[in-house]
């Protein structure tokens, strides 16, 4: 795995030096052939497709895309910073918890309620009918209450895995560097745990179009904490670096 990351991503150096895989802006220009988007449409993108069509390169003033990438008209409610805060986190949490797969009626519980990925979650899990616990820190019990979550632990307070408690599915959307969770006597007995990097995610263009739906339907709030200019870069890098923002973190050009 390492050495086809390497190949792709590149060894010694990126092999494309400007990163960033999300976008929300205006079509400046399109192909001859492209009948999906025209000059001045207002769109949003995600721009990994696979493994292989690793397409980075949007921390810049434009970016070229092929007409079938994971693309759509901005949902209209939205600002180009809240339609760019949409696919990331909630790419990842459709796909995890399609492991479930998520049913109305379950018990769910999303660790790491606060992040870009379980802020999605919590809204998405709640969106399929199921009843929600989030886990976040003090700070952040307002906000994840705010998403819709049916109960919010702190995790500073309490543990989860020793209250008895019992899940039918547990998304662990923090990560097993920063959180291992022994959580087996919190499963019901057919339940399942799921950590957002047990996998590599393949993002789906289905996925994509049932987010912008549900941001237009108000069933799906992206959540952001802070927005720095292009500019500020290495400052937006470092805030996000701590691990502990809430939501989503923009970048304005
Ligand atoms: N599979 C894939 O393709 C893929 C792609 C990208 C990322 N990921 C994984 O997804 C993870 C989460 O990404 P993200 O962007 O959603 O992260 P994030 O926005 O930085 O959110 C992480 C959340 O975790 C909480 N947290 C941090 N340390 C914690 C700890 N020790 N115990 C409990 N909660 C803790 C923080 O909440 P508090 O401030 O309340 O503590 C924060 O809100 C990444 O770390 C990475 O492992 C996977």
């Amino acid at each position: 795995m390492g050495l086809l990351v390497g190949l792709l991503v590149g060894f010694k150096k990126p092999r494309r030096p400007i990163p960033g895989l999300v976008l929300a802006g205006t079509i400046e220009d399109a192909g001859k052939k492209v009948t999906r988007f025209k000059v001045g449409d207002e769109v949003f993108a995600f721009t990994v497709k696979s493994l292989i069509q690793l397409r980075v390169g949007t921390y810049a003033e434009y970016m070229c895309l092929p007409e079938d990438s994971l693309m759509a008209l901005k949902p209209s409610n939205l600002t180009y910073e809240e339609a760019a805060a949409l696919p990331y986190g909630g790419l990842l949490a459709l796909y995890f918890l399609k492991k479930g797969p998520i049913q109305s009626g379950q018990n769910v519980l999303i660790y790491g309620a606060s992040g870009a990925i379980g802020t999605a979650a919590v809204q998405l899990a709640k969106h399929f009918g199921a009843t929600v616990t989030g886990v976040c820190s003090t700070a952040n019990v307002a906000l994840v209450q705010s998403l819709g979550a049916d109960t919010v632990l702190d995790y500073t307070k309490e543990d989860f895995t020793t209250s008895g408690q019992r899940y039918d599915f547990i998304l662990n959307a923090v990560g097993k560097r920063k959180a291992q969770l022994q959580c087996e006597n919190s499963l019901t007995p057919n339940g399942k745990h799921v950590t957002v990097d047990d996998e590599y995610t393949k993002p789906h263009l289905e996925d994509f179009i049932l987010l912008k739906e549900l941001a237009e339907t108000g069933q799906l709030k992206p959540v952001i904490d802070r927005s720095y200019p292009l500019e500020q870069m290495v400052e937006a890098h470092t805030y996000v670096d701590q691990g502990h923002k809430k939501g989503n973190v923009v970048i304005t050009v």
